[in-house]
């Protein structure tokens, strides 16, 4: 049999064409739905921890493309294992077994606590998933409701927009998908209030991302669980960006807890995860205790009650593992706490030197931000009516470094969790030559 030589399977880095932006844009302006709001940008390829987009420019990547490239660009070990999963088998139906699927299972479950896992495609059907068990909870006692906070974000899915406290992304797309009502995060006396007979979960995200980096507090978290478990209400957490080591520990509330007594047994009753369990290979997934309030959760969804063609196929389990792999052999976790400890240090010290800029450092981990103040308080930002965020993401673009923007006032910080600390040295070198630019 003729050997297949790696320079056949993975082509070369396409040539780098020059002043191709406008002819891609225009493909875009003529063939894909305008749903997103982009930046003037196309990226040709990448490698570690930086980009170059089509006119050869190279930027320093600390968005991550928004929390899922778990391990940078291009990275050879997941393109091996693509290869080689690739070549025995790609996919098969759920029809059937397969041990790739069944072995991240077991990972992932030893991460966190006995239960089970069911695999999907992205995080608002993960989210999805969370809303039928919840009903399937509470489906004999007529209860269906849940309970999300105030600025989640739970995805774009109809369930989805419902389910996410933020007015924006529902708009238009009335009448809204019944049974779900938003409460303000972080407050225990509103969650009580709200509950209802008709409720039957609680959902919130460890760490608010879209809603600007805000972490739950161990209060509300251990408050919510006690409340939940005298209602007899699911407890249901969204890790689909704070997960997977984001945060220094496998989930955020692991983090947020570490250290408070009476915390060590905490746990969720399901949990969602996407973003960087694949490190940019599309896959998602949820996990079910197996028990609670004496139910056995974690075989309530039952043969024929859920499904999705592509959930776990061999391919995206044998990628997930593979970072599951990296993560734990160069133990990222622990890097990404006194990296992250290190970015925020820094960061904090730009609102102490810039307060005319920079407000405040937010977050954990690698899942950070920086709070701007009022655009019009900021010389350099004052004369344009765009969002302070916007216009420091792209200041910071022309300097060759990639951030998120997050509502008005934040810029995020989601950068791959293998990011060495001499780049975040150079990227927060850079960040602060643009806060002194318009400070
Ligand atoms: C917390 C959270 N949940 C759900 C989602 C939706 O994930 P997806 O875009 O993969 O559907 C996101 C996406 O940003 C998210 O941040």
């Amino acid at each position: 049999m003729r050997t297949v030589t790696m320079r056949e399977i993975v082509p070369p880095l396409p040539p780098i064409v020059h002043n191709q932006f406008a002819e891609v844009r225009e493909l875009f302006n003529r063939f894909v739905v305008p749903s997103y709001g982009r930046f003037d940008l196309a990226f040709s390829h990448g490698a570690g921890h930086h980009v170059w987009d089509v006119s050869g420019k190279r930027y320093l990547d600390l968005g991550g493309g928004i929390a899922v490239c778990a391990l940078g660009h291009a990275n050879p070990e997941i393109t091996e294992t693509l290869i080689e999963q690739s070549r025995r088998l790609v996919h098969v139906s759920n029809l059937y077994y397969h041990e790739p699927q069944g072995r991240l299972a077991q990972r992932l479950v030893g991460h966190l606590a006995p239960g089970k896992i069911f695999f999907c495609n992205s995080g608002a059907e993960a989210n999805e998933g969370l809303y039928k068990l919840a009903r399937k909870f509470g489906h004999d006692e007529g209860r269906f409701e849940v309970l999300t906070a105030v600025n989640s974000f739970h995805g774009r899915t109809l369930a989805g927009i419902a389910a996410t406290g933020q007015e924006k992304v529902k708009k238009g797309f009335e009448p809204a998908v019944p049974g779900f009502r938003h409460i303000p995060f972080n407050d225990l006396d509103a969650a009580r209030d709200a509950l209802s007979p008709a409720t039957a979960a609680i959902l919130i995200e460890g760490i608010q991302g879209e809603g600007g980096i805000t972490p739950a507090t161990p209060e509300y978290l251990l408050g919510l669980r006690e409340l939940c478990d005298e209602q007899g209400v699911l407890l249901l957490v969204d890790g689909v960006q704070c997960g997977h080591f984001r945060s220094g520990r496998f989930q955020s509330f692991q983090r947020i807890l570490e250290g408070i007594p009476g915390a060590e047994s905490f746990l969720p009753d399901g949990l969602s995860m996407a973003k960087s369990l694949g490190g940019g290979f599309p896959i998602a997934a949820f996990w079910v205790r197996e028990e609670s309030m004496g139910v056995r959760l974690c075989d309530l969804l039952g043969a024929g009650s859920h499904g999705t063609t592509f959930g776990g196929t061999p391919l995206g389990c044998a990628v997930a593992l593979k970072v599951l792999d990296v993560i734990e052999r160069d133990r990222l976790a622990d890097h990404v706490r006194t990296t992250g400890d290190f970015i925020k240090r820094r960061i904090a010290g730009l609102a102490e030197k810039y307060p005319s800029v920079v407000r405040s450092a937010r977050g954990l981990g690698f899942m950070l931000g920086f709070e701007l103040q009022d655009r019009d308080r900021i010389p350099g930002l004052s004369g344009s009516d765009k969002p302070a965020s916007l216009q420091v993401v792209n200041r910071l673009h022309e300097a060759g470094i990639l951030t998120i923007p997050s509502g008005n006032q934040i810029v995020r910080l989601l950068p791959a969790l293998s990011l060495p600390r001499s780049l975040a040295e150079e990227g927060l070198g850079v960040i602060e030559d643009v806060v002194r630019s318009i400070a």
